[in-house]
């Protein structure tokens, strides 16, 4: 059969019998779950029950102790995480990561690949073909700047900025690199309650226009009822039940694993 003949799986994202062992501790244990095309598909459940090493694994950052992961039906379970961005899988992190010490829309252009302050060499040496690509980035900065609200703060370092500002220049980092798949790890961790209600808002709006899928992390329970169209729920490392938010609000399992925190 020819390549444009063959159906896309509907899922976008798959993982099956994913483990994941640190010497004697199994972090994550017979993980399977699907992310649809244009799905926002969180992870909850209590501290330590494996859902940022699921991220790890599914990003390249680990490599799992088993199991399998594809995207668009290609396996990435092996692959670094430089190549598996490279295939569309981009995330934000539970401690944000940015480069402090640049600016913002700094930050834009390096998840651009592009070279910044590289100063009077860059300035006599640039080929025309790159001072292009240069004003090409520049100019998907500008968007990305006045759609996440950054544009006043766009020649602030970002180490400088308030944590609101850090986490949307985190989400607007991996925007610009056009993503089908955009994992966010507890991104409304750290924000005022209405900087909540934007970020939920953000999520809809970016999956409904940009045709991505979402794979969400989140301890706020508001938010996650809200947005997400299923929920995995984890403790100790093991799924506990996948459902729609009124599914999984309700289940004794899943009150019981929350009941349990401290
Ligand atoms: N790199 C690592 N080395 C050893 N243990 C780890 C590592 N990363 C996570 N863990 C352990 O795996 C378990 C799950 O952690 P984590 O995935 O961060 O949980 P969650 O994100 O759900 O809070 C915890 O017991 C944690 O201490
Ligand atoms: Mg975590």
């Amino acid at each position: 059969m020819s390549q444009a003949h063959q159906v896309q799986p509907a899922e976008l994202l798959k993982v099956s019998g994913l483990q994941m062992r640190f010497g004697g501790l199994l972090a994550v244990d017979g993980i399977d779950f699907d992310v649809r095309r244009d799905e926002v598909f969180a992870i909850i459940g209590p501290n330590g029950a494996g859902k940022t090493t699921v991220f790890n694994c599914v990003g390249g950052f680990y490599r799992p102790t088993a199991g399998e992961v594809t995207l668009d039906g290609h396996s990435i379970a092996r692959l670094p995480s430089h190549q598996v961005a490279r295939r569309g899988l981009v995330r934000t992190f539970q401690n944000i990561r940015l480069f402090r010490q640049l600016t913002v829309v700094e930050n834009l252009l390096v998840a651009q690949h592009l070279q910044v302050r590289a100063g009077l060499l860059h300035g006599l040496f640039a080929t025309p073909a790159y001072r292009r690509a240069e004003r090409a980035a520049l100019e998907r900065a500008a968007v990305w700047l006045e759609r996440m609200g950054l544009r006043d703060v766009a020649n602030r370092e970002a180490g400088t900025l308030s944590y609101g500002h850090q986490r949307r220049l985190e989400i607007a980092r991996c925007m610009i690199t056009n993503p089908r798949l955009l994992m966010l790890d507890e991104p409304a961790a750290g924000l005022n309650p209405q900087e909540k209600v934007v970020l939920s808002q953000l999520i809809d709006q970016l999956r409904r226009e940009f045709n991505i899928s979402v794979l969400l992390i989140e301890h706020d329970m508001s938010l996650v009822m809200g947005v997400s169209d299923r929920i995995l729920v984890m403790e100790h490392g093991r799924p506990i039940v996948v459902g729609k938010p009124a599914e999984v609000r309700n289940d004794p399992r899943v009150i019981k694993a929350y009941l349990g925190e401290d």
